[in-house]
């Protein structure tokens, strides 16, 4: 058994040691390659591809031949050996058309009498979708009013990170609300949501980075006085105005009041010096030219009360 267990560590396998990272629906390329020091027959070689965790068979070759009875259905018609290239130490797996759930660890197992294994790792990358932001609500918004901003991305992988900035290129830190949902290829749906009180004139952009194929794309709002009812000028404008209107009108009244009241007080005093007239004239017996003034003094008496 010891012979037997220093011919399993004999032969050498190359495999990159940063995880391979292949788009979504593209092709890629597992490199694994072993060096042999003595000329081999080809039908003396055996290749092994399978899935680390669940050894799932991805692709076996032996023989000559492919051997892909048990292979995972998931891999058929999507892999392939370059049996020309074996002589040459290279047992390189070509993966077609990759999806999301081909992310993972393969292991590559090779024999030519001796025999050696070594996993890599597989990372699947999709670009997003150009980021659109919105707001919420989209008119009649008055400063103060708390709006949502929503920032969405879609077709991507994996998950990346949204980051909110000003228009001075700041990160806004406040109320974001990050969610994200999976299509049923894998592939993510990013909502960021901020939430700030309304200033005028005011920008917000939204950033998204992918982890694996760096920044995407970003989008931006600015929000002017078109989409503000009433800007602050404006509304102090309005409430000066309307302060003035008000002053003004008590104003109005109050000098109306003081008018009545005087005219009122005349009339009285009018009223009187009529009276005494009728008096005097019902003692002298002579007629008095004030006397026709009695007739306006009671149309006013009745305003007075
Ligand atoms: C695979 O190996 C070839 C040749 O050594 C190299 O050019 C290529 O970059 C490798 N691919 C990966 C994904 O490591
Ligand atoms: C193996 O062969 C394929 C096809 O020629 C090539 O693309 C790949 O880079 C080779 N890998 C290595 C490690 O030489
Ligand atoms: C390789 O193996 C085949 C079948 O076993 C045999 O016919 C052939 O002669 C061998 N070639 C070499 C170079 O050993
Ligand atoms: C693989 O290809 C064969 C022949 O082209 C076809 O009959 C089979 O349905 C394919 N399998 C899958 C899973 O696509
Ligand atoms: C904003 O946050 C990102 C990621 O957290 C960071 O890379 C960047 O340096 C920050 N920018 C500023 C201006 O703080
Ligand atoms: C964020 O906004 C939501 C909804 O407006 C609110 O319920 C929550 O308290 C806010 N959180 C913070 C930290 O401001
Ligand atoms: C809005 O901001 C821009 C740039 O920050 C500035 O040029 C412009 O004068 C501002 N407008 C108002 C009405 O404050």
């Amino acid at each position: 058994t010891l012979s037997l267990s220093l011919t399993v560590t004999l032969l050498q396998l190359n495999v990159p040691e940063q995880p391979v990272v292949a788009l979504h629906a593209s092709d890629v390329i597992l490199n694994c390659s072993f060096s042999h020091a003595n000329p081999f027959n080809l039908s003396d070689v055996s290749v092994f591809w399978q899935l680390t965790d669940t050894q799932r068979n991805v692709h076996r070759y032996s023989a000559g031949h492919d051997q892909l009875v048990d292979q995972a259905e998931r891999f058929a018609n999507r892999t392939r050996l370059f049996p020309n290239q074996l002589g040459l130490g290279n047992a390189s797996l070509l993966l077609s058309r990759v999806v999301v759930a081909d992310e993972g660890s393969y292991t590559c197992f090779v024999r030519v009498q001796d025999f050696g294994s070594a996993a890599l790792l597989l990372q699947v990358a999709a670009p997003y979708s150009k980021p659109a932001v919105t707001l919420e609500p989209e008119s009649n918004l008055r400063p103060g009013d708390e709006v949502a901003l929503t920032c969405v991305a879609y077709g991507g992988y994996p998950e990346g990170d949204v980051i909110w900035q000003d228009a001075s290129g700041h990160n806004l830190t406040e109320n974001i609300t990050t969610s994200v949902v999976a299509n049923e290829e894998g592939l993510f749906t990013m909502t960021s949501v901020l939430t700030v009180v309304l200033e005028p004139n005011s920008t917000y952009s939204c950033r998204l980075i992918n982890p694996l194929l760096g920044e995407e794309g970003y989008a931006f709002v600015t929000i002017t006085g078109q989409n503000i009812a009433f800007p602050p000028v404006a509304l102090w404008v309005t409430i000066g105005l309307a302060v003035c209107l008000l002053v003004l009108l008590i104003a109005l009244a109050a000098v109306c009041r003081r008018k009545i009241k005087e005219s009122c007080e005349e009339a009285r005093r009018e009223a009187e010096e009529a009276k005494e007239l009728e008096e005097e004239e019902s003692k002298t017996g002579q007629p008095n030219a004030h006397l026709v003034k009695s007739q306006p003094f009671k149309w006013s008496e009745k305003r007075c009360g």
